[in-house]
């Protein structure tokens, strides 16, 4: 943990990239065009007060309306327009190097404990009390001349700079966790990352939060992707072991026991994330959920009580033939093999297996990205004009070819179609 926490603006904007800081002082002339003011908000500012590298995603605050300024901050950045949300007032706007999320400065009223809030707008003096920790409360005002970004005053409302020097993770509000129980799981995350105590306060709504298991009125997407980016963090193994120590992770996952083997394996897809390029962008918290989940006798059993979302459960069904698969797969195969016994796998739950069991990560790769993009010379309508009745043979042909194929028996149209004759041929001898 760096020790140097300035508070001061200037110095917090030394601490900025400078290809940001040219980003943001566009990003500001454009919003001064329609009128509006900007703020760096969150995590962003804790974060550089702290002297820690910041994340890609650069969380703004808007007085204005979001929605409109973004198309012309898409093109004012040479960036594009990745989400919108109109009832939250959100853009979130995708640059080179960053992703911009500007939020209209708001308040919120949670109807219910656990749902998402209304939202109305307000002031950026109102925007920072709605939020959850008092390190996270903080805004820095942006200004700019020309491409030159300046800044305004640091907002810290609730002392954030000094709980940040004392190591203290304060709640702002006494209903907090009541509002919104995912604040739990963000607390426990920046618990364990910047190494701080919470007060007595915080403390005891917790353990009132887990008593009233608010945890479980939540979504399971949001207890998901909450749970995700504990995972995620740099050191999973030092919040899970919090995370067991709050209580939190036999409310979440009961049955689950937190082990040295699943944090190497964390570790591990942190460490290579290249697989999860494979995968559709909406698929990391059923990876993590795999992992998570893997060595489970019954993997669905640990979120019997949350309603699964299809691919989530189906990777879970999926796993205990994975399992069988694993030890098959230490050994030397050849590709038609390898193919013909992954085929029936979700590239979801072989990227689960490569990271969960060292030893199948070559079979896996080689599968993944030799094996499974290729295709033989051959697809069932030319069987079908080489004479092969419609029907299951030729599927079955299908299979058979593709596997000496992939072991380089046949290797163009030629040998593919004469492979097709004598097979046809073989089949009427047995007949
Ligand atoms: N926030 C909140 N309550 C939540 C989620 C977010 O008050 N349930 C506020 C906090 O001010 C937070 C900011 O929104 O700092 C941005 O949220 P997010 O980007 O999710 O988190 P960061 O604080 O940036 O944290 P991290 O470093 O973990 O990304």
């Amino acid at each position: 943990m760096p020790s140097l926490i300035v508070s001061s603006p200037a110095a917090i904007l030394a601490r900025l990239p400078p290809d940001l800081q040219t980003n943001l002082a566009r990003a500001v002339a454009v919003g001064a065009q329609q009128g509006a003011r900007m703020w760096l908000v969150g995590g962003v500012v804790r974060d550089l007060m702290l002297g820690l590298p910041i994340s890609r995603d650069v969380d703004l605050a808007v007085e204005g309306d979001p929605m409109a300024l973004a198309p012309a901050l898409a093109d004012a950045l040479g960036g594009r327009i990745q989400a919108t949300h109109a009832a939250f007032g959100t853009a979130t706007i995708a640059i080179p190097g960053y992703t911009f999320d500007l939020a209209r400065t708001r308040i919120e009223r949670y109807p219910q404990p656990a749902v998402l809030p209304e939202v109305e707008p307000a002031p950026i003096s109102a925007d920072l009390i709605r939020r959850d920790f008092s390190i996270n409360a903080v805004a820095l005002e942006l200004r700019a001349d020309g491409l030159r970004l300046h800044v305004g005053a640091l907002l810290d409302p609730f002392d954030g700079r000094i709980d940040l020097a004392a190591g203290r993770l304060r709640l702002l509000h006494a209903v907090s966790l009541r509002d919104d129980p995912t604040r739990i799981l963000r607390g426990l995350r920046l618990a364990a990352r910047l190494n701080l105590t919470p007060d007595a306060a915080a403390r005891a709504q917790i353990a009132a939060a887990l008593e009233q298991r608010y945890l479980a009125l939540l979504s399971s997407e949001r207890v998901l992707s909450e749970l995700c980016l504990t995972l995620e963090e740099p050191q999973p193994a030092a919040t899970l072991q919090l995370s067991d120590a709050w209580g939190v992770t036999e409310q979440l996952l009961p049955g689950l026991a937190w082990t040295p083997a699943l944090a190497a394996r964390f570790e591990r897809s942190a460490a290579q994330p290249e697989l999860h390029e494979l995968l559709p962008s909406d698929t990391g918290p059923w990876l993590c959920a795999g992992l998570l989940l893997f060595d489970q006798p019954d993997p669905l059993a640990p979120l019997a009580h949350y309603g699964l979302p299809t691919p989530l459960s189906r990777l879970l069904h999926e796993i205990p033939s994975l399992r069988t698969a694993s030890p098959v797969l230490a050994a030397p195969l050849s590709g038609g093999a390898l193919d013909a016994l992954l085929q029936p796998f979700s590239p979801l739950g072989l990227i689960v297996l490569h990271y969960a069991e060292p030893s199948t990560a070559n079979a896996i790769g080689q599968y993944l990205y030799v094996l499974r993009p290729q295709r033989p010379p051959l697809n069932g309508r030319d069987l079908q004009r080489l004479g092969i009745a419609a029907g299951p043979q030729i599927g079955q042909l299908l299979a058979e070819l593709r596997k000496v194929y992939l072991d380089g028996a046949v290797t163009s149209r030629e040998e593919a179609e004469a492979w097709v004759q004598a097979a046809r041929g073989r089949r009427q001898d047995a007949e």
